[in-house]
């Protein structure tokens, strides 16, 4: 980041206005864990490949599924939401939600980015496997990289019938009405048929990865690029875990990819959620111990679908501390949060708002937030972790304008 430029991927990038890319992201991105032998989500990753290759074959015997996972993450505004038909005024296109390179490109916030570009290859059945950016909040469940699958199938009209044995006249499109349960152009046939095909074939994935007596259930949902859609639960420990969303796709992107002859679904899942479910793996920066033998042997297995139950190496002490401030004007608390992740890096276990003030007379706002230090592979010290806090506080009323109260 230099001169109002930004290097990334071999690539050069001209900052602007909207950059909001962090220096501390740079050296993580496109390591691509997910493509590390041994790594946990490259062992989950071949698990959902050998799935569908195996569920999915056609006459020859051969699976259907092409896979990409080399894609790079910086993608344009356009494919990440414009050609998913995602609304102008869409909070995912908040600066605070995504991170920019510059007003044209951006990192990817979900492998849905590619589909277009695949369809448009001629492709009908594909997987992308993928790193993914947000800005988030910070504990155990949330890092601002994490990983997805994604999985689109098309099919043309005589494919869809012949495939399920339908014989007759029917059609995959027509000149109808929108509802709940389907797009104008498509018939009800047509959805019924796909809407089964989908829902069972990410049943029978959830059943692969989790066992045959896992609790499923569907609920409906709403993503801009499909309709109708739904996401996928599926109960772990008591508790319903929402485990992927999908949909029948929208035609309009589909014709302005050159499919406008094909009809079909697509659904997209993050692979730490499930991951840290499948291996019981405590907090996901856990994931970013790929130079770690104490980690990564434990997953040192040949088959990917060999049962693995991680032991935590050992569990360090935390060090919780506490940091009010007065707000400024725009102040997010995501520019807060990514902040302390660039100034406090991995050590950084979780940052919580603990208290939200207004002080009528003053008429401003201060914000506590309570934040929690943990080094994964030491013992942090007192006097470490001051260092980090003091850094943290005075990085924030330098580059936020925020005013600590002590
Ligand atoms: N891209 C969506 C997400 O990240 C998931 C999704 C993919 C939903 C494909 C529908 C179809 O949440």
């Amino acid at each position: 980041e230099k001169n109002g430029t930004i290097e990334l991927l071999g690539k050069t990038y001209k900052t602007d206005h909207v950059t909001n890319i962090r220096s501390s992201l740079i050296p993580k991105i496109g390591i691509g864990l997910h493509n590390m032998k041994h790594h946990p989500l490259n062992l989950l990753k071949r698990q959902i490949v050998d799935y569908f290759y195996k569920n999915f074959i056609n006459r020859q015997k051969n699976p259907v599924f092409s896979v990409y996972d080399s894609i790079s993450p910086v993608v344009t505004l356009h494919q990440n939401f414009d050609s998913l038909l995602v609304p102008e005024d869409h909070v995912s296109r908040k600066l605070s939600e995504s991170f920019y390179l510059n007003s044209e490109y951006m990192l990817r916030a979900h492998t849905s980015s590619h589909q277009s570009d695949l369809i448009r290859t001629g492709l009908n059945a594909f997987l992308v496997f993928g790193d993914v950016y947000r800005r988030d909040t910070i504990d155990s469940s949330h890092y601002p990289i994490f990983h997805q699958a994604e999985g689109v199938r098309l099919y043309r009209g005589q494919e869809l019938f012949s495939k399920m044995n339908i014989t007759g006249d029917y059609q995959i499109f027509e000149n109808g009405e929108k509802n709940e349960t389907k797009q104008p152009l498509h018939t009800k046939e047509a959805v019924m048929i796909l809407e089964h095909e989908l829902k069972s074939t990410l049943e029978n994935l959830a059943f692969e990865l989790f066992g045959k007596d896992v609790e499923t259930q569907w609920v409906d949902a709403y993503f801009p690029f499909t309709h109708p859609s739904w996401e996928l639960e599926i109960k772990f420990q008591g508790e319903w875990l929402e485990m992927l969303g999908c949909g029948i796709m929208e035609q309009e992107p589909l014709t302005e990819a050159g499919a406008g002859d094909q009809i079909g679904w697509a659904f997209g899942l993050g692979l730490e959620r499930l991951a840290m479910r499948l291996y019981s793996i405590p907090d996901i920066r856990q994931f970013w111990r790929y130079n770690d033998s104490g980690f990564m042997s434990q997953f040192d297995v040949k088959d990917p679908s060999t049962p693995i139950k991680y032991k935590e190496v050992s569990s360090y002490p935390q060090r919780i501390y506490n940091m009010s401030f007065w707000l400024t004007d725009g102040y997010s608390e995501n520019d807060f949060y990514d902040l302390v992740r660039n100034v406090g890096g991995d050590v950084v276990e979780q940052v919580r708002l603990t208290d939200d003030f207004y002080h009528p007379k003053m008429k401003r706002h201060s914000h506590c937030y309570e934040i929690v230090y943990r080094d994964m592979s030491k013992s942090l010290s007192k006097e470490e972790a001051n260092i980090i806090h003091k850094q943290i506080g005075e990085a924030a009323s330098k580059e936020l304008g925020v005013e600590n109260r002590w």
